[in-house]
């Protein structure tokens, strides 16, 4: 059976953007693949050091966020970052393997570094720079084949191909080259109107947001700016609020678009309708996050117990790696 890993760092709650993106592949795949789901603390913590609290209180709601999305404790492992130190232990070994100048280029650090210039203010940390090198080691730690993420990812896994490409020629053949695998699920624009949703612009929806959020967020979200009056004629394709119509309401996104450019649907019950939808598809979602929150003991045996499994995974790889290493002593 092929390996899958992936997984999110708890930040925060997880998204739509997050759903669509990562997890409803997870959750398809985890019956064919042997599955782990990583709960990235230690990644975590590269852009939050000072906030140990919140990457803390994260934990057990990005957990109750893959069960919510479908992961089954009895398919996947569902493991934290900071329990598996073998993980850690790669990552400096793999530290010799990349320049710093490789990591300097990485797109989705360079990108990250431009939105947390206050954060790195006096500096750039050698942890934070060298995360994708954590993120490698993540990946490797589990000899995983395929990694569902979303395409911001993409050059996470390019970085991580090569570690395990310059692994294998240096000291022997150990590591898979792990692909990523981008999901069938629509890419979701944020409800702005941003091609991202993420949580730092506050353009998201989250998967336990309840339905009085949803209307609200809904209600204020970005359509077509030509359409002011109830009656012009609106442009749907280029409206977010259509985008989010053609996923969550494709039975009627059709019918909507005419209704829109003709003036007879206006904009508050375009909206009214789509966050029906929306609430309506999150119900069952937010049904298992509500089963699970309300039996944390049987949470934290899940994480345990995926956590203990994880690292049994992990000595594993590690005793093949000190082999090739020559550090068996
Ligand atoms: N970097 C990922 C994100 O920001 C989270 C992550 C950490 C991850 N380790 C991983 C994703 C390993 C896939 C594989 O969402």
């Amino acid at each position: 059976m092929a390996t899958i890993l992936t997984g999110d760092r708890p930040t925060g709650q997880l998204h739509l953007g997050h759903l669509f993106g990562s997890l409803l592949n997870r959750a398809k795949l985890q019956a064919e693949y042997d599955t782990y789901v990583i709960v990235a603390d230690v990644q975590a913590l590269t852009d939050n050091f000072h906030h140990p609290d919140k990457v803390r209180d994260n934990v057990y709601e990005v957990v109750l966020d893959n069960l919510a999305a479908g992961l089954n404790p009895q398919q996947a492992t569902i493991f934290i970052q900071s329990l598996v130190p073998e993980i850690a232990e790669l990552t400096v070994f793999f530290s010799n393997l990349v320049t710093l100048a490789r990591l300097e280029r990485n797109p989705t650090v360079k990108t990250e570094l431009e939105q947390k210039k206050d954060l790195f203010k006096g500096g750039v940390t050698y942890g934070f720079l060298g995360y994708p090198v954590s993120q490698a080691a993540d990946i490797l730690t589990f000899q995983a084949d395929l990694v569902p993420v979303g395409q911001d990812q993409e050059p996470m896994l390019e970085q991580t191909r090569e570690i395990a490409r310059k692994f294998n020629s240096i000291y022997g053949r150990i590591f898979p080259e792990p692909k990523a695998l981008l999901g069938d699920f629509p890419r979701l624009s944020g409800l702005d109107g941003n091609a991202k949703m993420s949580k730092s612009l506050g353009n998201a929806i989250y998967i336990a947001d309840e339905p009085a959020i949803i209307n609200k967020k809904i209600k204020i979200a970005k359509t077509d700016p030509q359409k002011i009056h109830k009656n012009d004629p609106g442009h749907p394709q280029i409206c977010p609020v259509y985008g989010y119509q053609q996923i969550f309401n494709a039975a009627e996104a059709k019918e909507i678009a005419k209704e829109c450019k003709s003036g007879r649907l206006g904009c508050v019950d375009c909206k009214r309708c789509l966050a029906d939808k929306v609430i309506a598809y999150l119900a069952p979602l937010q049904e298992r996050r509500r089963h699970y929150a309300e039996d944390m003991p049987k949470v934290r045996d899940i994480v345990r117990d995926g956590t203990a499994k994880a690292r049994q995974r992990a000595r594993q790889t590690m005793a093949e790696v000190r082999e090739k290493m020559k550090i068996d002593y």
